[in-house]
């Protein structure tokens, strides 16, 4: 028993421990006069707002003396490629002026090639909120000074302007470096000169996707170990390298794993079982628990994986509508088990039996809803999404049907038994289905009371 503990909790650490690497982009302007810099960023997918969150740190290193004065110049990085729509962080400030950090502007462009304006509320809409968390200035060697800002920008991809993918593995972003303008003041808001249109401005590409994780990792440090800097990320587009599809599933296990069992339960084994209980043949009883046990231990595995696989267990409203849906699954199986064995005895419904068949409908209506909501969570694409909800329908339809059906015919048998309007109002609180062999099993066991009583 340890070595098989030893080995799940090696399996999990395993399948938990492949996680994205930040994406970086370094130019090394020094050797032309200019000023080196890099950024690195890495992507969240924070649970409680279904959106990514962009960590980002950025560093330039420039020379006290090259320019006229400390206070000279800015160097600017944005999402997208051009200024109209982008989300830009522009870094100015003066290392020589005693304690003064430098100044991380962010800043938009509404239209056209104007003058970048902060951003404003309206800019950002509800979600999106940016955070400069940390700015500073370090003498390096050789009399350079590099200053440094860590940025965090919660639900990033919510931005309206041109789009910040996630997905993307060639996300345009540009930058640009102007040298001459004096900045003292070092207003957050101060109006921009522009850059250079010779050598001060050009494109980036990263790789998203790639930088992407579902674990936050905090602010990406730094990796600069050589002329080549780049991690992720180039000069020109980058084309997708073509994945298969099991490095596509073993690139999210534990989620994949979670999303199988959940599916399997939901979609396939407890509608399936649903309709075995009114299938009309004599192991009805039996198919419908059989399945509905198989359907709750494949739930179960979810929930595990689910557990495993979260920072938080009530982190969204996914997670805390599964923990609902999970535990009355456990309420389900002892309602199912009591109605059994009151029926065999007194041989007819209570509102045990009822409320079995009342929650058996609640909880695959919600369930149904979940997997949908997790879906959403995972950030699956909305076509397929739209696809899952169609056959959700279609399913509910089949169900809801067969059932139907399986009432009219036990009901031109003439065997229908006294029935109340609360139990025909909902598809699955039909009544009594003679040919089930719950009722089978009563009759047999009446069948031995009277043998025994002769
Ligand atoms: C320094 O300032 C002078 C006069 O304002 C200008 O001509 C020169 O180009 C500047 N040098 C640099 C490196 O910016
Ligand atoms: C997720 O986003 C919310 C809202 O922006 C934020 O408050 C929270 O800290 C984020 N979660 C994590 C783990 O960063
Ligand atoms: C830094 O980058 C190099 C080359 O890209 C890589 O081999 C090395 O593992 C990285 N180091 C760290 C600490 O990430």
């Amino acid at each position: 028993m340890p070595s098989l503990q030893r080995l799940l909790l090696h399996l999990v650490f395993l399948l938990a421990t492949v996680s994205a690497a930040p994406s970086q982009y370094c130019l090394f302007g020094l050797p032309r006069d200019e000023i080196d810099f890099c950024m690195a960023v890495s992507l969240y997918h924070n649970h409680s707002t279904s959106a990514h969150d962009v960590y980002l740190s950025l560093a330039v290193r420039r020379s006290a003396t090259q320019s006229n004065g400390t206070s000279l110049g800015w160097t600017a990085i944005g999402t997208g490629p051009k200024m109209a729509g982008s989300l830009m962080f522009v870094l100015y400030g003066d290392p020589e002026a005693s304690e003064a950090k430098p100044t991380l502007s962010v800043r938009t462009v509404k239209a056209g090639h104007s003058r970048p304006a902060q951003v404003t509320q309206q800019d950002t809409g509800k979600q999106l909120d940016v955070r400069i968390l940390e700015t500073t200035w370090k003498k390096a060697e050789d009399g350079l000074y590099v200053a440094t800002a860590s940025i965090v920008c919660y639900a990033c991809s919510e931005w309206m302007g041109t789009e910040i993918s996630p997905e993307s593995v060639s996300q345009p972003w540009i930058w640009a470096w102007n040298k001459q303008q004096d900045m003292k003041a070092f207003a957050p808001d101060q109006q921009l000169e522009a850059h250079s249109m010779v050598d001060g401005y050009g494109y980036f590409y990263v790789d998203m996707k790639a930088a992407t994780s579902h674990h936050s990792d905090g602010f990406p440090t730094f990796n600069v170990t050589g002329e080549d800097s780049n991690i992720g990320t180039s000069d020109r587009p980058i084309k997708e390298a073509k994945t298969g599809l099991w490095q596509k599933l073993l690139s999210r296990p534990l989620a994949h794993l979670h999303g199988f069992f959940m599916m399997t339960a939901f979609l396939l084994l407890f509608p399936v079982g649903a309709v075995a209980i009114r299938s009309g043949s004599e192991k009805s009883f039996k198919y419908h628990w059989v399945i509905q046990a198989s359907a709750m231990v494949s739930a179960l595995c979810g929930a595990i994986v689910a557990i495993v696989m979260s920072d938080k267990v009530f982190g969204s409203p996914h997670q805390i509508a599964g923990v609902v849906i999970v535990s009355l699954l456990l309420v389900q199986a002892v309602l199912g088990w009591r109605h059994h064995v009151d029926f065999i005895r007194i041989f007819r419904r209570t509102w045990i039996s009822y409320a079995h068949i009342s929650l058996g409908f609640v909880i695959l209506v919600s369930g149904w809803a979940n997997v949908i909501g997790g879906l959403v969570l995972y950030g699956f694409s909305k076509f397929g999404i739209a696809m899952l909800a169609l056959f959700i329908l279609l399913e509910a339809a089949g169900v809801g049907a067969w059932s139907f059906l399986a009432r009219r015919r036990s009901m031109s048998r003439g065997t229908i038994h006294k029935e109340t309007p609360e139990s025909s109002a909902a598809y699955f609180a039909l009544e009594d289905i003679p040919e089930s062999d719950e009722e089978d099993d009563a009759a047999e066991e009446r069948g031995l009371m009277q043998k025994r009583n002769d």
